[in-house]
């Protein structure tokens, strides 16, 4: 493959601290050029991909997505949610174990790697999961889970409820150097939730899910990674209380991280009046109070990372009534254009933005399989291309992910993803977007 010169961009890499116009060039699918201004590289041939007003970056690494396969190929595929990740920037995401049957084993690990492999545009890493069948009453075989390459264990979309097992968890993590992702939920709480408990829960009729069962979890959490000195990553934290009780533990030294989603940051529980379905996400949207404090965690480092918790699910699964409706939302192809509207309101910088969805979850991963989100030299080519002021209506046709499953449809968004390369290879780009050859006489 001839190399790929993406020239005359707003390079941006939190990682080396770059902020500057410049071209990049990728040569086997590594990044092994980077030059300011108008440097051009030294080799003669390479095809050139114009970005005068895109912003070159780190391509996104995403710590919490489901992929649905193996099991609910009808939610969504390997090849279809890698596609839509690529749609969205991401070049390495990290699949939850929620299949059936649940990553619980080294054959389904295994399974999912090789699906990536043989179907996927994008880097895929799973997760693995904390308990047998994600049932909370014994632990999986988390040595096994390791040796086949997890990034972390969890069992999402339930708690890991047991206090001994999740205390366990976090013990027998530390040998593997991997983090426990918990989804923090008291069930005793939750039960027949539908939405975020308040004065909209009330006027709907709809059984309310309040902070106090976030909030509890995290509290407890936080003492049994203060007891073990394992690794604690809180799965999309949504309430004012989490984002307090997180901050305090970080001071206190305790080893741990947290994300938030494009969704919890941006949206509020009102989202759910008129029972809009593809509005229900657990934890539930909240209110405009937990944003700021989200955002302000975001901006103090108490949140480290955003992450999309990209769940899919089919139109016929959303079709009916609020109660009965699963929860989730369809996140890889919307997040970028979301998350632009914090920066435009000044309540984000751009730099922060792209840390939190390149540099700091990639520190997480660790280097296991090699330098991510950076666009350091002789890195794996992994890159994003977003103009950061084009207007777009989000058109739910055009999504890769058979999860057409967001409030957002139809709407318009200002920020948009213009191309994506994986591992050197382009895997998705806009249509405006041209690849021309350049040789020693010049573009043709
Ligand atoms: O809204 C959600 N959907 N929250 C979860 O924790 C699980 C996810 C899913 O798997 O659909």
């Amino acid at each position: 493959m001839k190399p790929l010169l993406i020239q005359g961009g707003r390079i941006i890499d939190p990682s080396q601290g770059i902020d500057e116009v410049g071209s990049l060039l990728v040569t086997e699918g590594k990044i092994s050029w980077l030059g300011k201004g108008e440097a051009t590289p030294p080799q003669p041939d390479y095809d050139v991909l114009h970005a005068p007003g895109l912003i070159v970056c780190p391509g996104f690494v995403d710590l919490h997505c489901h992929l649905r396969q193996p099991g609910f190929e009808e939610k969504e595929t390997i090849a279809t949610g890698t596609r839509a990740a690529a749609r969205g920037g991401f070049t390495t995401i990290c699949c939850m174990p929620n299949t059936n049957p649940p990553l619980d084993n080294q054959t389904a690990v295994e399974y999912v790697k090789s699906k990536a492999a043989s179907e996927g545009v994008v880097r895929v890493l799973p997760i693995g999961c904390i308990s047998k069948g994600r049932k909370g009453e014994e632990l999986a075989e988390m040595g096994e889970l390791a040796s086949a390459g997890v990034i972390a264990f969890s069992d999402d979309g339930e708690p890991a409820l047991n206090s001994h097992i999740m205390r366990q968890a976090l013990d027998y993590s530390r040998a593997f150097d991997l983090p426990i992702t918990d989804h923090c939920e008291d069930k005793a709480l939750t039960a027949g939730g539908q939405m975020n408990e308040g004065i909209i829960s009330t006027k709907l009729g709809l059984r309310g899910i309040p902070n106090a069962a976030e909030d509890i979890i995290v509290a407890r959490d936080l003492a049994l990674a203060q007891l073990t000195g394992g690794r604690l990553h809180i799965a999309h934290t949504t309430t004012e209380g989490s984002v307090d009780l997180i901050r305090r533990a970080k001071e206190r030294g305790i080893k741990v991280t947290a994300e938030v989603t494009p969704h919890h940051l941006t949206l509020t529980e009102e989202r759910v009046i008129g029972y809009n379905t593809n509005a229900k996400v657990n934890p539930p949207l909240r209110t405009e109070r937990d944003i700021q404090a989200l955002i302000q965690g975001l901006n103090d480092n108490t949140i480290d990372i955003i992450a999309t918790d990209h769940a899919p699910h089919t139109e016929a699964d959303k079709l009916c009534e609020f109660d009965l409706a699963p929860f989730g939302i369809s996140g890889f192809e919307t997040a970028l254009g979301s998350l632009m509207s914090l920066v435009h309101d000044g309540q984000l910088t751009l730099v922060t933005l792209i840390a939190k969805l390149t540099y700091e979850p990639a520190k997480i991963i660790g280097n296991r399989y090699g330098r991510l989100g950076t666009l350091a030299i002789g890195a794996s080519a992994d890159v994003a291309l977003f103009d950061p002021a084009l207007e777009w209506v989000v058109d739910i046709k055009a999504f890769a992910s058979k999860g057409k499953n967001t409030p957002l449809a139809g709407e318009r968004l200002k920020g948009k993803v213009m191309a994506t390369i994986s591992q050197g290879k382009l895997v998705y780009k806009d249509e405006s977007i041209t690849v021309k050859e350049r040789s020693s006489k010049g573009v043709r």
